[in-house]
């Protein structure tokens, strides 16, 4: 069943767990997520970004997950606009039946520019109000995701800030978090802790110093009834990357956020996590060790098909590590 985000992270804090939110592009995508949700018995959140609704088409991604939910009825399932840059984008997902969207109002309508507090607060507010009226959720956001190591905001595809971030802008403040919530509304804030979108996160395992998990308890303990949202979770598995790089491919070293620390966050008020690229990197290696190793077939389901068994995977291990297992 369709239900909002509300809905679902009031039950994740109540039960101490978090979800995880893939983004959906593709059908092969959504049936990994749901068929890992049915066997592990977990909740699930699929989320379109700007750039699915370009390459798939709003409506495609709709009816996508509106399949999903036909096929798997026993499965909760909030379908969550990722990302929005305006209160007008979030308006029309809320057209289209979203459940939940993002207004990221970090950044100005470009995507790219960070903007002002009260800008901020302004077109959030104007977000719930919206949302609120219909029973659709809304996540915002305070701070920016970039990389404490560089001070780059680091995004390699377009997806978040642009260029140099100071150190304030890339570690949300709990106090302004406090106030922003209550200005707002807002069902869940997305706050930034050193993590970023994409495989680049960081240049070595990270440290205390470069993934601020510290920060995510303070901002819990000053507001404890917020669901928390932390964006960048990828973990970026270092066997994909050797499969990749075995099979032709040339990513060069990278670290993502290990599992360990995003189950540390979830102690801490963390509900929702954001995950993208650790798909895109299981299909893609999924993808370049069948055609090296089936050089004659052409078939695309056959290969397609290693997609779905190599996501569902990833799926299923983020589900048991973060407590989702269990809570459909
Ligand atoms: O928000 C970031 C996600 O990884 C989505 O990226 O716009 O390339 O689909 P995308
Ligand atoms: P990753 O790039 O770490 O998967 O993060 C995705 C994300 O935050 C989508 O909003
Ligand atoms: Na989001
Ligand atoms: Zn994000």
């Amino acid at each position: 069943a369709l239900i909002s985000l509300r809905q679902m992270l009031d039950h994740a804090a109540e039960y101490g767990y978090g979800v995880p939110a893939f983004n959906v592009n593709n059908l092969e995508q959504t049936r990994a997520i749901m068929e890992a949700a049915r066997e592990t018995n977990s909740p699930v959140i699929m989320q379109a970004s700007a750039g699915a609704r370009k390459y798939a088409g709003a409506p495609f991604l709709r009816h996508m997950i509106l399949a999903a939910i036909e096929e798997f009825p026993e499965i909760p399932v909030v379908m969550h606009q990722d990302h929005g840059t305006s209160p007008a984008i979030c308006q029309r997902s809320m057209q289209l039946g979203f459940s939940s969207v993002m207004m990221d109002g970090s950044l100005l309508e470009d995507g790219k520019t960070p903007a002002e507090y009260d800008y901020n607060v302004d077109v959030t507010r104007k977000v719930v109000d919206m949302a609120h009226s219909c029973g659709v959720s809304v996540e915002g956001e305070l701070g920016c995701l970039g990389s404490l190591e560089t001070g780059q905001a680091g995004e390699e595809d377009g997806v978040g800030a642009e260029g140099t971030l100071s150190h304030e802008q890339m570690l949300t403040d709990p106090e302004e978090a406090a106030d922003f919530v209550a200005k707002t509304g807002v069902d869940a804030l997305a706050i930034a802790c050193g993590t970023s979108h994409g495989a680049y996160k960081f240049t070595r395992p990270p440290t205390g110093d470069i993934l601020a998990i510290d920060r995510i308890k303070a901002i819990h303990a000053r507001i404890p009834g917020t669901h928390l949202v932390m964006h960048g979770s990828s973990s970026v598995p270092q066997d994909w990357l050797a499969i990749i790089n075995e099979y032709g491919g040339e990513i060069p070293e990278t670290y993502g956020v290990p599992v360990e620390q995003i189950a540390e966050g979830i102690k801490h008020g963390v509900r929702k996590v954001n995950i993208d690229t650790d798909l895109r990197l299981a299909s893609t290696g999924a993808i370049r060790r069948f055609m090296a190793q089936n050089p004659s077939e052409f078939d695309p389901r056959k290969y397609l098909k290693e997609t779905i068994t190599e996501m569902k995977a990833i799926c299923v291990a983020r589900y048991e590590a973060f407590g989702t297992a269990g809570n459909a």
